[in-house]
């Protein structure tokens, strides 16, 4: 959604939806959560570290002495695979179903608590037997398959740090976090699905391992059958070296401030960065908001979670903070519409799952499909919805509390970001009166506000930059290797305050709700992807054609944003077939960062608009990219261009 649109949407959304009375009086949070924390803000944080097994319990809470590097916890000691696993076996619950796992072609696993626990006990003795200790890297680069799982929780469970890699990313992108994390092993697959058909995953990281040498091996779970290249004394497969592990491990315990993973994440410059969380603070909050934002009950709950692993939201919201609250969950491979545009719906039914956390993005999808798919479903046992990863409109709200949740489940709208670790502002269900499209307020122990430029908190009504100002359990620690870049990134706009600066802009409404607007900065949020314009013009200059490209994000009904290329070419022949070099261009994009962000559209241009200083004004190509008249031109170095794009574009050339 455009700034514009929400903006449009935000002065006529007046609709409001207070909980019922049935759902408020079992909800997990309670109002009174707002006052405990405003009264001890440290005292509530250690309260919710209760949630965890403790090794050694600790006895401080928050150290921001080194700020803005945050300590939590600092002196307690635990184990992040032993809370997510071991004492749910330990309190009896062993048999309880923790994964219903739904394979894209319709195969299925379940795996119980029990079974975790010798699944990852045997994958953590053979990363022991490959040499792994506590603190080394392994890059996991998998699609949504019971083993990727096990693999983060086995990795946790020895204190390794884990870097996931979305499975649809390219050997490029792959190459070069194993290379910045300087991962010993990659664990990934022979191949996996993509829209009923199967594809080769081990081809790209043989790739990408092929100039990489600090990877010792290839761990590779046989998926699709599919052929694959081997290089023997370095690729071993998981059935000969996993399965026949002993299924009992005993875990050590970490530091609470022992790194637990790496996940990169785009910025508005250069590669992307490697977001560093650590243990015992991180889980807290994941526990923590899991718990009250989704309102689980592990006994009769069944939750289902739609992101994949490789994202924050697979990390935080499929793995540690369920697990952690011993959760029956649903993971399905696949994509929504295979082998049919109910694929969702059929399987909340076949599960009964109570909590469903998806995309807006998917929700317009759905939209888009017909609400008499989902008709067709049994869908009552839903009580809870949720969304994350860009703006929900409030089209897409009101659809999704209408088709999905029969006008009676509670949306939560979440916002948070891979940096945050954990889910920052929401409404709390049973407790927050909602309005469609506004994610309300920051949760009980969170400190988020909107500020000008000066860093001067806005009234109600108005608008300008969301910054967090109190830092939190589950922050990042910083950027992998580049203390620099973690400063300037987050910390160098609003110095005196001390602000984390997100790059989301939002607006109180007159009531005081948090209302997002999108990002500030020259990050795309394509389908909740985060993409940055510079990555994508990179790969763009790096094709042999291009001598120039500029990117925006431009509104698109579907995806939030789409990706549109603006390119001056080199070498052109006047006979030359354009559509084919513009298809070889968004191909080629495809393959140096992944299929997400092949653009949507590519325009061939004479020139590009830039300041005196050279700065491409992305503003007027966003301009040209949604339709709209072009703004402003005064200060381009030459205000002719903008006339000579359209003029070009108009005619076609
Ligand atoms: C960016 C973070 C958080 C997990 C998925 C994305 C946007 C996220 C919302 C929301 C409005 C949202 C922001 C943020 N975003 N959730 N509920 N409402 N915007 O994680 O890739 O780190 O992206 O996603 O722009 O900065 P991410």
């Amino acid at each position: 959604m455009t700034e514009s649109s929400a903006l449009d949407n935000l002065l006529t959304e007046s609709r409001t939806f207070p909980p019922s009375g049935e759902f408020a009086a079992q909800a997990n949070a309670k109002a009174s959560l707002y006052e405990e924390a405003d009264a001890d803000r440290e005292a509530f944080w250690a309260a919710q570290a209760q949630r965890l097994h403790w090794h050694t319990a600790p006895t401080q809470v928050l150290d921001w002495s080194n700020a803005p590097f945050a300590q939590w916890f600092a002196d307690g000691k635990l184990n992040v695979a032993y809370n997510c696993v071991d004492r749910h076996v330990e309190s009896g619950h062993g048999e309880q179903v923790a994964i219903h796992w739904e394979g894209e072609p319709g195969d299925t696993r379940t795996i119980t608590y029990n079974d975790l626990k010798a699944e990852v006990s045997k994958a953590a003795n053979a990363l022991t037997g490959l040499g792994l200790a506590a603190g080394d890297r392994v890059a996991i680069y998998m699609p949504m398959v019971p083993e990727a799982i096990f693999s983060m929780l086995a990795c946790a469970r020895l204190g390794v740090v884990h870097s996931v890699v979305f499975g649809g990313f390219s050997a490029e992108a792959l190459r070069s976090r194993i290379e910045d994390a300087a991962a010993k092993l990659v664990i990934t697959t022979d191949g996996q699905y993509r829209r009923g058909n199967p594809v080769s995953l081990k081809a790209a990281v043989d790739e990408a391992v092929a100039k990489t040498p600090t990877v010792t091996n290839v761990l590779v779970v046989r998926r699709t059958g599919g052929e694959v290249d081997w290089t023997e004394g370095r690729d071993l497969w998981w059935h000969e070296l996993v399965d026949g592990q002993s299924a009992e491990h005993t875990p050590e315990a970490f530091d609470a401030e022992h790194p637990l993973f790496i996940l990169y994440t785009s910025g508005t410059t250069g590669n992307p960065k490697g977001i560093l969380h650590t243990s015992g603070g991180y889980l807290t909050q994941a526990s923590y908001t899991h718990h009250n934002v989704f309102d689980l009950k592990p006994d009769t709950d069944v939750y289902w979670c739609t992101a994949d692993i490789g994202w924050v939201t697979g990390h935080s919201y499929i793995v540690y903070g369920p697990l952690s609250n011993r959760v029956t969950q649903v993971v399905y491979e696949g994509t929504p519409n295979t082998p049919h545009e109910g694929r969702h719906w059929e399987i909340i039914q076949k599960y009964g799952v109570s909590i469903y956390y998806t995309a807006p993005t998917l929700i317009r999808t759905f939209m888009k499909w017909g609400a008499d798919i989902p008709a067709r479903y049994d869908l009552s046992s839903l009580r809870v919805l949720g969304s994350v990863g860009e703006p929900i409109n409030p089209e897409a709200w009101m659809w999704y509390r209408e088709h999905v949740g029969a006008n009676r489940a509670p949306i939560v709208d979440t916002w948070w970001q891979t940096e945050t670790g954990a889910i920052m502002i929401s409404p709390l269900p049973g407790v927050t009166a909602t309005k469609p499209g506004s994610a309300m307020g920051p949760l009980p122990g969170i400190g988020a506000k909107v500020v000008d430029d000066a860093g001067a908190e806005v009234g109600k009504g108005g608008g300008g930059y969301l910054v967090l100002d109190k830092p939190w359990p589950s922050m990042l620690r910083g950027i992998w290797g580049d203390e620099a870049r973690f400063r300037e990134t987050y910390w160098s706009r609003f110095t005196e305050q001390g602000y984390y600066f997100a790059g989301d802009g939002a607006k109180y409404d007159n009531d005081g709700a948090v209302w997002l607007l999108g990002r500030v900065d020259d990050v795309m949020n394509v389908s909740g992807h985060r993409i940055s314009t510079t990555e994508v013009e990179s790969a763009l200059v790096s094709h042999s054609r291009v001598a120039e490209a500029a990117v925006v994000g431009a509104t698109d009904p579907t995806t939030g944003q789409a990706i549109v290329a603006f390119v001056i070419l080199r070498g052109v022949q006047p006979d030359e077939d354009a559509t084919a070099l513009v298809k070889s261009l968004r191909d080629h994009v495809a393959t140096e960062i992944g299929p997400i962000a092949k653009p949507r559209q590519v325009m061939v241009v004479p020139e590009l608009p830039k300041t005196r200083s050279g700065k491409i004004m992305r503003r007027l190509l966003r301009d040209v990219a949604e339709n709209r008249q072009v703004g402003d031109v005064t200060t381009l170095a030459d205000s002719s261009v903008m006339d000579l794009i359209s003029s070009g574009l108009q005619s076609g050339k």
